[in-house]
């Protein structure tokens, strides 16, 4: 058993002109749990996820995932992790087959493994029968749920997840949620974006608050009760109350006037 963090963030600070992203963040991710991480739109999570992945290219600090190097070793790191971004791209003039069957290839699959994990998912996943089908005309759930499917079907080690269950129908999104639980439990680590606290709440082991950048807050549902002193509230009042985001009523009876 590998004890060592799945992803570390030492010191890693973002900026876009004047406007700092992420500032100074330090982070520590354990293997096989889920992180959920929340905060309010702009508050730097897909800023964070994508210099988790290498995409995006801190100003200062270091990434670490699973003892990579994520500047030195940019390749290896995307070998091992699968990807939903918030606004994912597909090549829309594709069918989902054919986009499986590229991602795949992509990562390095043989033909044997790419049949299994390709019909699969597209079974789990209720697409039988539209995967010949071209993406262009595929509702946006089915999209997303192609993009699910080319994050997970190499079997990463680490799934970094912007806003996974966007746009999935009820019974989808549960499909992907037990997959999720399953695969934590074969010491698969997922880092999980997401503005529905109730999945937060119910489906990740530690939750990470950031607001401006920064971590506002992190640990168990318990954990943050207690820092928020409030023992017996839900995420969404804890959440309000950390992020300063609360009183909303003013807001909405200007909005009425
Ligand atoms: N490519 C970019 N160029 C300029 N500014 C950017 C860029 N990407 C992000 N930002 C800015 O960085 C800040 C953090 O953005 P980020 O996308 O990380 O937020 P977020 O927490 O994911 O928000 P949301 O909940 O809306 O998805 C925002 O102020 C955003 O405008
Ligand atoms: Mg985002």
């Amino acid at each position: 058993m590998d004890y060592s963090p799945a992803v570390k963030l030492t010191g890693v600070s973002k900026r876009y002109g004047p406007l700092t992203a992420v500032d100074y963040l330090d982070l520590e991710v354990k293997r096989g749990e889920i992180l959920g991480l929340l905060g309010p739109n702009g508050s730097g999570k897909s800023t964070t996820i994508k210099m988790i992945l290498g995409l995006v290219k801190p100003d200062s600090g270091s990434v670490n995932v699973l003892g990579i190097n994520v500047e030195d070793n940019p390749i290896e790191v995307k070998r091992k992790v699968g990807y939903v971004p918030e606004a994912p791209r597909i090549y829309e003039f594709l069918t989902g087959l054919e986009f499986l069957d590229f991602t795949g290839d992509v990562y390095g699959m043989t033909l044997e493994e790419k049949k299994k994990r390709i019909e699969e998912f597209v079974k789990a996943l209720d697409l039988e029968g539209r995967e010949g089908d071209m993406i262009s005309s595929y509702s946006e759930g089915m999209k997303q749920k192609i993009v699910i499917i080319s994050a997970l079907m190499h079997k990463p080690e680490l799934l970094l997840l912007d806003e996974p269950l966007s746009g999935l129908d009820p019974k989808s999104a549960r499909i992907v949620k037990d997959l999720l639980r399953e695969l934590t439990s074969q010491g698969v680590t997922t880092i999980m974006s997401t503005h529905v606290l109730e999945i937060a709440q119910a489906m990740c082991d530690r939750i990470a608050i950031m607001y401006g950048g920064r971590l506002l807050a992190l640990g168990t549902m318990d954990e943050l009760r207690r820092k928020a002193k409030m023992p017996d509230s839900g995420l969404e009042d804890i959440f309000l109350k950390l992020t300063g985001t609360g009183d909303v009523k003013p807001i909405v009876e200007a909005l009425m006037k």
